[in-house]
């Protein structure tokens, strides 16, 4: 026989060897939720395992994640108060303000990121500013969105992830932030954000959902695939440092050419959707605990560079109990 593809099967060794992608913790992006008040570690319904965090809790619960692996946090805000303004949102002593002087005060490692949108500070739950007749206010959008940015790099973000899905905010982000002496702060960009149904668990642990109508006028339409690769176009143009593609697994052949096509960084998050499906599948036994780690091996062979995932506190163990 010529080539048979067995005989690289069978030795472990040998196995690992041609192994085309591998999971390290320098991959994983742990998104958090963060809320007002004091003594707050409250497991959220939707999402088991995760938690609403008050920022007094950040001293006990950073140094845990980090023995865990964790380098890097996605810090969303929960306030209790909305209003019509979303102005919580750039408060300097607003809830993610807060939490990232807190971490930053913790430990000077670990690399946080923000999430830059209206959706959970403005009342109708909207990512953006509509007229009366319900058009995008779109300047109006931007220039809340900038002044999110510059409050969040102002408490200490490492990088800043928008997530809005207004047409020029990366280019309005960059300007705003050069301005503002914030050259060198990163932008990684939700560049395929599609409206999903996978959201759902998110929407009501960050109280986001809108009041009325859906996300549709502005997040991706997911019959279509080569719309992605103009968005991704416009964030490189507009100056996007990581690109990211979201949900993940059901986006797995976009996730594939934006790494095929462009020469940024390829982010994928793993919604809270995916993991609310995973987690509950494990913990009834419906599918085995390998499977979440297959997932997130699947994300990374697809192309994307990094993950951010709910299931990050554990992946250090999958990784130690599945990869050989
Ligand atoms: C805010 C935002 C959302 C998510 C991340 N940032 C919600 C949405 O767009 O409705 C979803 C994350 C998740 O489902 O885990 N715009």
């Amino acid at each position: 026989m010529g080539y048979l593809p067995t005989r690289l099967r069978q030795h472990g060794v040998l196995r690992k060897m041609v192994r085309d992608v591998q999971l390290t913790m320098d991959d994983m992006i742990y998104p958090i939720f963060i809320v007002e008040g004091e003594n707050v570690y409250k497991e959220i319904e939707s999402m088991k395992g995760q938690y609403h965090i008050s920022v007094d809790q950040l001293e006990r619960l950073v140094p845990q994640w980090q023995s865990k692996g964790i380098k890097s946090l996605l810090i969303f805000g929960v306030p209790d108060e909305k209003d019509a303004e979303g102005a919580c949102a750039y408060d300097d002593n607003g809830i993610v303000q807060k939490a990232l002087r807190a971490i930053k005060a913790i430990s000077s490692e670990i690399f946080l990121i923000t999430d830059i949108c209206l959706c959970q500070y403005k009342s109708d739950g909207h990512c953006c500013f509509f007229d009366p007749q319900g058009k995008i206010k779109r300047e109006e959008t931007l220039r809340t969105l900038d002044k999110i940015a510059i409050s969040h790099g102002k408490a200490g973000a490492d990088m800043v992830a928008p997530s809005d899905m207004m047409d020029g905010r990366i280019n309005s982000l960059r300007t705003a932030l050069d301005k503002n002496g914030f050259e060198h702060l990163p932008i990684m960009a939700y560049s395929a954000k599609y409206a999903s149904s996978f959201y759902g668990p998110f929407r009501d642990a960050a109280h986001s959902a809108p009041a009325m109508g859906d996300r549709q006028a502005y997040q991706m339409d997911f019959h279509r695939a080569s719309e992605a690769i103009s968005e991704f176009e416009l964030d490189v143009k507009e100056g996007a440092d990581i690109l990211m593609v979201k949900p993940a697994m059901p986006y797995l052949d976009i996730v594939s050419k934006a790494s095929e096509r462009f020469n940024r960084p390829i982010a994928a998050y793993q919604v809270s959707g995916e993991y609310a499906m995973l987690e509950r599948g494990v913990r009834e036994n419906l599918i085995a605990e390998k499977s979440i780690y297959e997932s997130l091996i699947g994300i990374k062979r697809a192309g994307a560079n990094l993950i951010l995932s709910y299931f990050a506190p554990v992946v250090q163990e999958l990784i130690e109990k599945y990869s050989e």
